[in-house]
């Protein structure tokens, strides 16, 4: 009880200095700041100002999330008939779809995918600033909108994003990049949803975040630790939210961020403190624009449910406590999920240097799954988790083997 009390007067004597700090940097340097102009923008407005045509979709899911989707119906650079299947990109934890598109069109995976004439969508899961609606509540109000973990994502958010897709396209099967959170969401979506599997041809996850025990990153693990101890002690709805774009985080390393000197040290040592150190592969104007959409929101039980993943030996549903548990899965322990239902082919690509889902337990999953056609590490050795959405390397790094299996797998190829 002690320990938890200590926590509690840690983060809000941190929240207030972070606070106070803000303000007074706000009000001196805020009319001075020149922002990374793209980092102001959304998805449809960057992507058109590199000449990428794109759509904005809307997608309600069974238990009325309002989610918005983009796609790239065909990149700037597709000189060819798009491909039938259709491919779906899903964001990591606190990302948004924008994190596909902020290192620019040489660099950013929705870019190089639509360019390869594949039909790209882009999807937002619930609570980030792109889904932050719902059919009957105001997240705004009702604390009930942020009552939601990992899981209903999973069972929720994919579904829906998928089902629209399919039908929207006039297509059996899509072929679906998840990254980091998107591989865990997947895996629950294939365990606790049956058939949702077999609408994918093929599931190629990136540094998928499943049981994450070996995290390297402390922190990474103080950040989801202190939501955990937080979680429960929420009153009031906007409490709820974590880490949303337009909090004071995400103003304040906008704002310092912008300068090109505090973007390369101060702002990049953020990101290699969370991860680790790969010199030179962020780009500085990379860092600039993506501050404008990280982080993008999500709930505390989100934040909370890493927490608890990162202490245990299983990839399983929230833990509520015994007594609450008792009464929502029927026994003390909260239930697994069972990662031998992803019958679906995938594939799974990681790098060595990622200190948020360490090699470990992507070889403990590899080992759960029944169909891996491949575990594939980058070559970089210094390749870590904030490359895959926002290194300059992108193209080299990653692009062949996503290339080469979206390939296998679409229309003429094997379904
Ligand atoms: C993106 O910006 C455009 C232009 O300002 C606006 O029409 C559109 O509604 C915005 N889309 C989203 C999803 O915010
Ligand atoms: C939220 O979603 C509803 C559809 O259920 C829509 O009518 C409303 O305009 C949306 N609100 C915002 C702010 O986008
Ligand atoms: C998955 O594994 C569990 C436990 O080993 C087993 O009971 C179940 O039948 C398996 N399911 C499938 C789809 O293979």
């Amino acid at each position: 009880m002690a320990k938890k009390t200590y926590w509690i007067f840690y983060i809000l004597f941190l929240n207030t200095t972070i606070q106070i700090v803000n303000g007074g940097f706000q009000k001196l340097f805020h009319k001075g700041i020149r922002y990374e102009r793209l980092s102001l923008l959304n998805f449809t407005e960057i992507s058109t100002e590199y000449g990428y045509k794109s759509e904005e979709h809307t997608v309600i899911t069974e238990d009325g999330y309002v989610l918005t989707l983009f796609r790239i119906p065909k990149g700037k650079n597709c000189h060819f008939t798009v491909q039938t299947t259709p491919v779906l990109i899903m964001h990591g934890l606190l990302l948004s779809s924008d994190s596909w598109i902020d290192s620019g069109p040489e660099a950013g995976l929705a870019y190089l995918i639509s360019d390869d004439c594949y039909d790209l969508w882009a999807g937002n899961v619930r609570g980030n600033y792109y889904s932050r609606n719902h059919t009957r509540m105001n997240p705004e109000v009702d604390s009930e909108f942020w009552k939601f973990s990992l899981n209903e994502v999973g069972v929720y958010d994919l579904p829906a994003i998928i089902d629209y897709i399919l039908e929207y396209t006039r297509s059996v099967k899509l072929n679906y990049i998840g990254y980091s959170q998107s591989g865990g969401s997947f895996i629950i979506m294939c365990s606790e949803r049956s058939g949702y599997c077999g609408k994918v041809s093929v599931a190629i996850l990136l540094h998928p975040a499943a049981k994450m025990t070996n995290v390297k990153s402390q922190a990474f693990r103080i950040i989801t630790k202190a939501c955990e101890i937080l979680e429960p002690n929420i009153q009031n709805a906007l409490e709820y939210e974590a880490l949303p774009r337009g909090g004071y985080i995400q103003k304040m390393m906008h704002d310092i961020c912008q300068n090109d000197f505090i973007a390369d040290t101060i702002c990049r040592s953020i990101l290699t403190m969370l991860d680790s150190y790969n010199p030179g592969s962020i780009s500085v104007s990379t860092i600039r624009a993506l501050t404008g959409h990280f982080p993008a929101g999500t709930s505390f039980r989100v934040m909370a449910w890493f927490s608890q993943v990162l202490n245990k030996e299983e990839f399983q549903n929230f833990d509520y406590g015994p007594v609450m548990n008792m009464k929502i899965y029927g026994r003390k322990q909260p239930t697994t999920y069972n990662c031998n239902a992803t019958t679906a082919p995938v594939v799974i690509i990681h790098g060595e240097n990622d200190n948020i889902v360490s090699k470990k337990d992507v070889e403990w999953l590899k080992g759960q799954l029944p169909n891996v056609l491949e575990v594939v590490y980058v070559k970089n050795p210094l390749w870590n988790h904030f490359d895959v959405p926002y290194s300059q390397h992108t193209r080299e790094m990653l692009y062949p083997k996503i290339g080469e299996y979206l390939f296998k797998y679409s229309g003429h190829g094997a379904e």
